[in-house]
Formats: C-alpha cells, structure tokens, sequence
C-alpha cells in the first residue's frame, strides 16, 4: 500500500477491540499496587487483539526506550496476521500505569494507525516537550510557541479563543521539571490543572473543541507524544514537539543517532499522513473516559475513536460478556 491509498473504514472498529482488551485486563489490576503485572496483563490482552486484525503492523516506538526490552509491543516488533495494509503503529496498553496501580482516574489504553514510514520515531529518545491546542486556536500555533515565555503563547491562545488568559485552563504534568513553566502560567494569570500522570489524555482534552482544557504545556513521554499526535491530528487541533531529553545519557544517545533536540515539529511532521485511526478505551475514571465497571459475568467500557480523514469522532460504550 501507498500512503495515499485508503485504509478498510472500519478499522478504527477493529482497533477498539484492542484497547477494549487492554483495558478489561487492565481493569482488574485497579489499586492493587502491581503496575509492572498490570502491564503485563493489559500488553497480552492488547498483542492477542491486534495479532488477529487483518494488518501488517510495525510498531514505530514503544515504551521500551524508557522501561527498557519489556513486550511483545516494543518498538519494531511486528502486529496483526501480516496480510493487509502495511501500517505504522502506537499503543500504548496503560497510560497512566501509577494512576491505576494507586486506584487513582484518569489511566486509559491507546492505540493509533497510519500508513507505513508516515510515523515519526526517534527511537531511542525518551522524552519530549509538547504543546497541543484545539483546532480552534490551531493556525496561530506557530513553532515560536515553543520557545517563547508561556505568557506569550497564552495570551496568544486566550486571542484565538476570544477570552483572558485568566479564563484559560492549562495541562502540566506534575514534575519538578515543570515547577518554573508552572510559575509562569500562574504569573500569566491562567489556571493550571496539575496532573500527575497522563499526558495522552491530557492531549486529547486539549485538543477536544469542547475547551475544557485550552492547552497542554510540558515535557512528557515521546511515544505519548506521537500517539497523542495521532489523535490532535485526527481531532483537527495542533500540535508541537521538541525531543527534550532529560539525562546527560539521554542526550548522548539523542545526537548519536543524529537527532536535532532544537528541531520543532509539527503535528503534519510527527504523523504525515491523513489516513490516521485512534482508539483509546478508558481503565480508571477520568475526565476524558469512565473507566471499566464489572458486574460478575459483564463488563462495560467507554471508548474513542477518532477517523482523521473523515474527522469521525465516535464515542462507544460497550456491554461484553466475560468468562
Ligand atoms: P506510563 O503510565 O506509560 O508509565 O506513562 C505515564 C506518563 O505520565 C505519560 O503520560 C507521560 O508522557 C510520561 O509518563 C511522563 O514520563 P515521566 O513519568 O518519566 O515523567
């Protein structure tokens, strides 16, 4: 397939079976304090559902560059029964692996799709800086967004959306990392909503027209960052990113493969295809999603799916019956 050959419509159905697993099994781990077996379980349940999609699937980057050779879905491990379109894939089986251990909302599974070599994967970076913003505001984010004061972005973000900057509302992760980009989005005179995991999330809702969030700030993971990619695109928002490393070992291994850590991309540039499908299905309760409830021999989950070409935005919410 080329990329710009047209992918089945229905795969983003066929993807939510994928994290509609991951979550199920996911589920069951809720606040027990186990986040590598919860992990594990929802990583099989994730690899079994997409090892029977008619895909010939490669994934880009995985959480391996940060946990190191863990899963069947690392980065360049093969998924799908290898007969149909050849794709680039993301996944991530928990986003919020702490969150769930600690019984805490807000942990999610994800998944996203697009014609192979159309996926930006810097492996073996680990962390990125991003800011997302919803397509209402998408046109004046412009690469100087990255560098500028946070003040600058934000008042340019507050012009787009016709209100204050106090009125704002903006996603940090809650890192030390952070603590000065905090101080200055307070100084700015915006609400911050510190979390303290969850980036994926973070990026959909910033994204997501309905402004609950106006933007997310911050350095988080890079395969979060291309996931999220995946859906700001799919969503029509935007999107920046910058390789961020955060050790001096990082670093090393950043320019040793010839990886330019000022390079800012945008959101066309960490997924250049249109032919994108996302699905996320939500574990724990979060603002985004309700996570997975049990009721003996059923299980109900609430689910998104996102198809960029078309700009579906669909919202699932399914009844399965559990051995
Ligand atoms: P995991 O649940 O996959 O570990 O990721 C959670 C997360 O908060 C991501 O959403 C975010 O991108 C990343 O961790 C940030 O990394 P770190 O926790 O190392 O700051």
């Amino acid at each position: 397939m080329t990329m710009n050959e047209q992918l089945p419509q229905n795969l983003g159905l066929d993807l939510v079976r994928a994290t509609e697993s991951a979550a199920l099994a996911a589920g069951r781990w809720m606040g027990l304090g186990k986040p590598d077996e919860a992990d594990a379980a929802a990583t099989e349940a994730m690899y079994q559902a997409l090892n029977i999609l008619e895909i010939d699937g490669h994934i880009v980057i995985g959480e391996d560059v940060k946990l190191g050779p863990h899963s069947l879905l690392d980065s360049g491990k093969s998924v799908g029964n290898g007969q149909g379109p050849k794709l680039d894939v993301v996944v991530d089986p928990i986003d919020g692996r702490k969150l769930l251990a600690e019984g805490r909302g807000g942990a999610i599974a994800v998944v996203g799709v697009a014609p192979r070599g159309s996926m930006w994967s810097p492996s073996p970076s680990i962390y990125m800086e991003k800011i997302v913003v919803a397509r209402d505001t998408a046109v004046n984010l412009v690469p100087q967004c990255m560098t500028a004061p946070a003040a600058w972005t934000l008042a340019l973000v507050a012009r787009m959306k016709q209100k204050e900057v106090r009125d704002l509302t903006v996603f940090v992760l809650n890192r030390p990392r952070h603590y000065d980009l905090i101080e200055e989005i307070r100084m700015a005179g915006a609400r911050v909503m510190l979390r303290s995991d969850g980036d994926v999330a973070g990026a959909i809702m910033a994204a997501s027209p309905d402004g609950r969030i106006d933007i997310l700030m911050g350095i988080g993971g890079v395969p979060e960052g291309v996931i999220a990619a995946c859906a700001v695109k799919a969503m029509g928002g935007a999107m920046l990113g910058h390789l961020a490393p955060q050790s001096e070992e990082e670093l090393l291994a950043v320019k040793a493969i010839g990886l330019d850590v000022q390079r800012v991309l945008t959101c066309n540039q960490l997924v250049s295809s249109n032919q994108i499908f996302f699905a996320a299905t939500g574990i724990t309760d979060g603002a985004l999603l309700s996570g997975v409830r049990y009721r003996g021999r059923k299980a109900e989950s609430h689910s998104l799916i996102l198809r960029c070409e078309t700009g579906t935005r669909r919202i699932i919410h399914a009844e399965h019956s559990i051995g």
